[in-house]
């Protein structure tokens, strides 16, 4: 009988240090396979084909809806004060950010001037001490359309289903309760909102005491009424015409072509598709090695990263708490962020999974911009207790405002740590080798579309320096001076 018990926990323990699933499926176990055998098999397993675009219907840039979409991307017109655009915190050839850990908008010091060296105006009254107003980091708007659930950090631009309904939420309507203003797609939807906060595009000014409709509404007639009283002269009804019709410049149409520019921004053609699809020799060993990390689980001498980061677009697009350090204005009181929470009243501290395609072009990384070197914000994922026992705040700018940091990160590390004990977060700490964060890290540079390196390809998203239809197209420039 002894012997029994001690064979089969001798199995068990076998199986615990391969980490085999009982019918075999894994990637690690037999020892005999080589790495692009192994990870055949761990493609197989994930079902992944290597493009998260497949079978969707994305957008060209060449396309005449997105090229409107791209002037009004790039015009201050949008902006109350006209100083900022779109592109000032989304820029193609700043990663689809715009480099800063927390963005800079309105009252800028050189609004033409973005990523590093974009400073607040001292003389301007919301000056802050030069902290930055905006409480989060601007994700990339490469992508944006294979987001198929919400955008934003805490997702509250949302698809919903409302009895036998879907449609979009947005933050015009109660959790849940479908807007039905949001326009064609999330990109649209997402597209209303930045023009309508002070620190990104609407300033301290115009239409102080209009809603967000009000807002939106005057934009577009400052744009189409000659008899209004900010009337901005312009050649915009030109470009509307061939795809709107006559006296077609208002905000819905404004915001759907938006979307449709954003949504032509697909980099998906990376190294890694290349060699899901078949190109073994299209990555290094170290990204095969890191691969196998990255979607091995804990059981097997992985990662388990493909929990949140999951399938071709690397994200579950669900929410989870991470305790990325703390950093900025916040969006609670005591310069928290409760993230998720503020929509849901549950998931205190969680963000949405970003994707990782092009991960290595979109830093700083986390939702504040916590961490500005991709290896760091790996080594927060492998191990949050240790990444912020270690936590520099020297990388941080000056512009970002760490009051309280220290102890608001703890009480987010807190609750991941509760989430963890009562089995809501699958995550665990690692110790990892500095050989294996590198090999994460060269697997995340292996998920980069070339196309983002190159300034002439990437120049398709950029229109040519001109003043534009208003005369208010920004022409980025670097601290430099240099055209971007
Ligand atoms: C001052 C900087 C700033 C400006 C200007 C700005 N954004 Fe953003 N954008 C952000 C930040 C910060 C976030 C994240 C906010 C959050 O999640 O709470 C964001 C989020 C987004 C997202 C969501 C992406 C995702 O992965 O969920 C899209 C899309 C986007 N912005 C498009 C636009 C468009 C279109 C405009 C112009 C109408 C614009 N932005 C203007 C900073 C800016
Ligand atoms: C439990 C879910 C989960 C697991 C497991 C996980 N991540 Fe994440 N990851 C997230 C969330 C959520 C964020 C955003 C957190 C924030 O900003 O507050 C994130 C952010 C990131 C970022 C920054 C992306 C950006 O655009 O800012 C990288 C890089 C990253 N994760 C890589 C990894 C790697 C590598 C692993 C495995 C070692 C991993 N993650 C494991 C959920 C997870």
């Amino acid at each position: 009988m002894l012997k029994t018990v001690l064979l089969i926990s001798g199995v068990f323990s076998a199986l615990l240090f391969t980490g085999c699933d009982l019918d075999g499926k894994c990637g690690e176990c037999d020892s005999s396979l080589t790495i692009d055998e192994q990870l055949t098999n761990i493609i197989k397993e994930n079902a992944l084909k290597g493009d998260p675009s497949i079978g969707l219907n994305i957008p060209s840039v060449e396309d005449p809806k997105a090229q409107l979409g791209m002037k009004l991307f790039y015009t201050k017109a949008l902006g109350g004060d006209k100083d900022s655009a779109c592109v000032t915190c989304h820029h193609p050839a700043l990663g689809g950010g715009d480099k800063l850990s927390l963005s800079i908008g309105v009252e800028s010091l050189e609004p033409d001037l973005l990523g590093e060296g974009r400073l607040y105006d001292p003389a301007a009254s919301h000056y802050n001490n030069g902290y930055a107003l905006v409480p989060r980091n601007a994700p990339s708007t490469y992508n944006v359309a294979l987001f198929k659930r919400s955008l934003f950090w805490d997702g509250r631009v949302e698809n919903v289903v409302e009895g036998n309904v879907t449609g979009i939420r947005t933050p015009d309507t109660a959790f849940g309760v479908i807007d039905d203003s949001a326009g064609a797609n999330l990109a649209v939807a997402q597209a209303r909102f930045p023009v309508t906060s002070h620190e990104e595009m609407k300033g301290f000014s115009f239409e102080l005491n209009g809603d967000n409709n009000a807002t939106r509404m005057h934009l577009a007639l400052r744009l189409s009424d000659d008899t209004a009283a900010d009337y901005i002269p312009n050649s915009w009804q030109d470009a509307f015409t061939p795809i709107y019709g006559a006296n077609s410049i208002t905000f819905a149409n404004i915001v759907d072509a938006i979307g449709e520019y954003e949504r032509s921004q697909l980099f998906v053609n990376s190294p890694w598709k290349k060699y899901v699809q078949g190109d073994k020799n299209a990555i290094s060993e170290a990204a095969k090695r890191g691969a196998k990390l990255f979607f091995n689980s804990y059981g097997d001498g992985g990662m388990s990263c493909t929990t949140c980061h999951s399938g071709d677009f690397f994200t579950d697009e669900s929410f989870h708490v991470m305790a990325v350090p703390q950093v900025g204005q916040g969006k609670n009181s005591n310069y928290e962020d409760f993230g998720r929470f503020n929509q849901t009243a549950t998931d205190k501290y969680a963000f949405r999974t970003p994707t990782l395609l092009n991960v290595e072009m979109t830093g700083p990384w986390g939702h504040d911009g916590a961490y500005t070197t991709l290896e760091a914000m790996v080594r927060h994922m492998i191990n949050p207790d240790e990444a912020i026992a270690n936590y520099d705040f020297t990388q941080l700018d000056e512009n970002v405002n760490t009051t309280n940091s220290t102890v608001n990160t703890q009480k987010a590390l807190t609750q991941l740590q509760a989430n963890k004990a009562f089995g809501i977060s699958p995550h665990q700490n690692i110790n990892a080798t500095d050989e294996q964060v590198a090999d994460l890290v060269a697997f995340l540079e292996a998920l980069t579309d070339p196309c983002l390196k190159d300034r002439e390809c990437i120049g398709k998203w950029i229109p040519e320096n001109s003043s534009g239809p208003d005369g208010l197209q920004l022409n980025a420039v670097d601290k430099d001076g240099n055209l971007l």
